[in-house]
């Protein structure tokens, strides 16, 4: 973080004496503040975030970012840098620590983009989860992938490294035999995959030398194919985190009526309604994305919501209807 300021110096002369009577020095000074910012969000808002633990105990906020979008789309969007670096680090500021990315977001760009947003807070205080293309799940190709997403995000590790979506064509052994060397040189905490179903699921679980952290998965108070697969109840019961990806349809759950209704009726947000109904249930953990501070703040809170027994049965009633 750049600090800036002036440096003023002020002599005063005395003709009669020949030399200088006093100086008046006024510093300010402009410097480079390379030192990690503390995490004093979380003394100033008190840390109201709650955890859901991985395997080994070590605990995820069941709120994250998703940065879908940010940076770009498919290809990169270099035209809001400065916006898009400046939502990250406010969410981060809000209480946010989990942050989830992608190798293809914004065609590699959306990588860039959280590397320098997160650049001036301790990057222990953090947990950052990144995916791998399936295009990319060969041996060589997820090393060197691996290796640009390292430079790409500016950092030396990644907490959880994800395969974005499972790739038939390319033998699952293959891929950990990579993931497996990268988590034995300590620049990957935690493994993980996306989009696997039960089948897969347990595939890697054999293959990886380290437990499989979580399973990143499309899950909403609109959309259970977790539950309706028995996907939910497998992760559970192998002590995987579910992290439920587009938590709020991409913003279809805001064009539901009997949500818009029930909210209205409980005096909530659809979007917190959607978020904490989620978030109550057990193994699951949710990374909502938004481009507004507001909306980023909204969906923080959902974490705090107490709902009563009656309205968390009504939000389940809407995903059978
Ligand atoms: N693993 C995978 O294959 C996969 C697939 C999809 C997504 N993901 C991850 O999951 C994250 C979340 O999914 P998503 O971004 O696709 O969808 P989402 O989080 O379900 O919805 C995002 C949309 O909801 C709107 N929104 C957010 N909060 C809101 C609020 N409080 N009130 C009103 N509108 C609100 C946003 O608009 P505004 O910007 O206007 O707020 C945005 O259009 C992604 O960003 C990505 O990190 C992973």
């Amino acid at each position: 973080m750049e600090q800036k300021g002036i440096v003023c110096v002020e002599v005063v002369y005395n003709y009669e004496e020949n030399r200088c009577r006093g100086i008046l020095l006024v510093l300010l000074f402009s410097y480079r503040q390379d030192k990690p910012i503390p995490p004093f969000w979380r003394k100033e808002k008190g840390d109201s975030m709650q955890y859901k633990p991985l395997y080994n105990g070590k605990k995820l906020p069941v709120i994250g970012l998703g940065t879908w979008k940010i940076g770009g789309q498919m290809t990169p969007d270099y035209s809001h840098d400065g916006e898009a670096v400046a939502l990250v680090r406010k969410a981060i500021e809000m209480g946010y620590s989990h942050i989830d990315t992608a190798q293809m977001y914004g065609g590699g760009h959306t990588e860039e983009v959280v590397g320098r947003a997160i650049k001036p807070f301790n990057r222990d205080d953090l947990f950052i989860t990144t995916k791998i293309w399936s295009n990319n799940l060969r041996y060589d190709d997820v090393l060197r992938e691996f290796d640009t997403s390292l430079k790409k995000l500016d950092t030396d590790y990644v907490d959880l490294f994800l395969i974005h979506w499972p790739n038939p064509t390319i033998p699952l052994k293959e891929t950990f035999r990579a993931f497996n060397e990268i988590v034995k040189s300590g620049r990957v905490k935690y493994v993980g995959v996306s989009n696997f179903g039960i089948k897969q699921l347990k595939k890697a679980q054999a293959l990886s030398d380290i437990p499989i952290a979580a399973n990143q998965v499309e899950y909403s108070i609109l959309t259970r194919d977790p539950e309706r697969t028995g996907l939910l109840d497998y992760c559970r019961e192998n002590k995987i985190i579910l992290t439920a990806y587009e938590p709020l349809g991409k913003g279809r759950v805001f064009y539901n009526g009997d949500l818009q209704r029930i909210a209205a009726a409980s005096g909530e947000t659809p979007a917190r309604l959607a978020l904490c109904w989620l978030i109550r249930k057990p193994g699951v953990i949710t990374i909502p994305m938004s481009s507004k501070v507001e909306h980023l703040s909204e969906n923080l809170k959902a974490a705090d919501l107490d709902l009563p027994a009656e309205i968390m049965e009504k939000l389940d009633g809407l995903g059978h209807v």
